[in-house]
């Protein structure tokens, strides 16, 4: 391989997971993936969204090795995940959706035995640390089968995280948790991110991803249909409307009233204002004061906020070009 290739071929620094032209078409003939191009950054937390079936969990299986693609590439820092298996398996760790552990073994030799799995020296210490961040020190002595289902996830991140892996795939990680567990999850994994961690996590709550990513993706059908940061999708989500029913009709909007995202219904009965909730535009109180000093009244007024979950569901009823990230 010439000089000029090794350079073509190196991965930027930052990017930790790189994806390119990734489809998978299984052995009945169904495409799961398709054309899938994605990058991630080191350190940070992304989410993929994606309704029942659309191909997430496939595409975690391969990034981990577990399933083989039909096509494309698959770099984990830098490594093939085909042509070096090994190194790329041992900087990913995965929680897979289907929990899945020895029942009469403790934490502590689950734990352990996962660390030696990966061909890692034992290191009690660093066993200790992950189990202490993971609330399970106490427990470190239970048996699997006496803990309780949130206990038992915090186990799989456990293990998944004991052989120090630069990447942790979460597939749907507090699928079935409480609310306050999994608000305890949403803190390990903040703290993991701090702690250096990539995390890719799938999940079915619109919420955990609001809380958590710093970009999310969106599958649909094998297509990841959007990239974006999560602060613009919020921003998009930040949309509202403020709804006027006035007590008379109003022919037209007064040119007084030159107030951009005004607009009068044909019944010429109400009055929707749409504004970015984050931006700064007219307050709400100023503007019903203007509509006042118009002579313009009104007998009731309501909000609506578009959710992150409709614009999640628009878009994957929609779909939208597919782009590199
Ligand atoms: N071994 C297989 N053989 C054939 N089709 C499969 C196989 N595994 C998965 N599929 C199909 O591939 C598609 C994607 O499945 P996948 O498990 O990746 O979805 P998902 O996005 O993880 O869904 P969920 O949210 O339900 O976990 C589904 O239509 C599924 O039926
Ligand atoms: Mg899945």
């Amino acid at each position: 391989m010439s000089i000029l290739n090794l350079q073509v071929r190196w991965p930027p620094m930052n990017k930790i997971l790189k994806i390119s032209h990734l489809s998978k078409t299984y052995q009945s003939g169904f495409e799961a993936l398709k054309d899938v191009n994605l990058k991630i950054s080191k350190g940070e937390i992304f989410a993929l969204l994606g309704q029942n079936g659309a191909g997430k969990t496939t595409l975690i299986s391969i990034i981990c090795g577990i399933i083989n693609p039909s096509s494309g590439e698959v770099l984990v820092d830098g490594k093939d995940i085909i042509h070096h298996y090994r190194e790329a398996r041992s900087l990913i760790g995965l929680v897979p959706q289907e929990l899945s552990t020895d029942a009469f073994e403790t934490v502590w030799n689950t734990v352990t035995f996962s660390r030696g799995l990966y061909g890692k020296a034992p290191n009690p210490q660093f066993i200790e640390k992950i189990l202490k961040e993971l609330s399970l020190w106490d427990k470190r002595d239970n048996k699997i089968m006496t803990l309780s289902g949130g206990m038992k996830r915090r186990v799989m991140i456990a293990k998944a995280l004991s052989h120090e892996p630069k990447i942790l795939f979460l597939d749907e990680p507090t699928a079935g948790v409480d609310v306050s567990l999994r608000k305890d999850m949403w803190n390990v994994v903040k703290d993991l991110k701090a702690s250096g961690t990539t995390i890719i996590l799938t999940t079915h709550y619109i919420e955990e991803a609001e809380e958590m990513a710093d970009r999310i993706g969106i599958i649909r059908k094998g297509e990841l249909i959007l990239v974006d940061e999560k602060l613009a999708l919020m921003k998009k989500l930040g949309k509202k409307e403020l709804i006027l029913q006035l007590s008379l009709p109003l022919q037209c909007i007064p040119a007084a009233l030159d107030i951009p995202g005004l607009i009068l219904s044909q019944d010429k009965f109400e009055i929707t204002y749409t504004f970015d909730s984050n931006s700064e535009q007219i307050s709400i109180a100023d503007l019903l004061q203007k509509l006042t000093e118009q002579g313009i009244t009104f007998k009731d007024l309501h909000t609506k906020q578009s959710s992150l979950e409709e614009i999640f569901v628009n878009l994957v009823n929609a779909g939208v070009n597919t782009h590199e990230a």
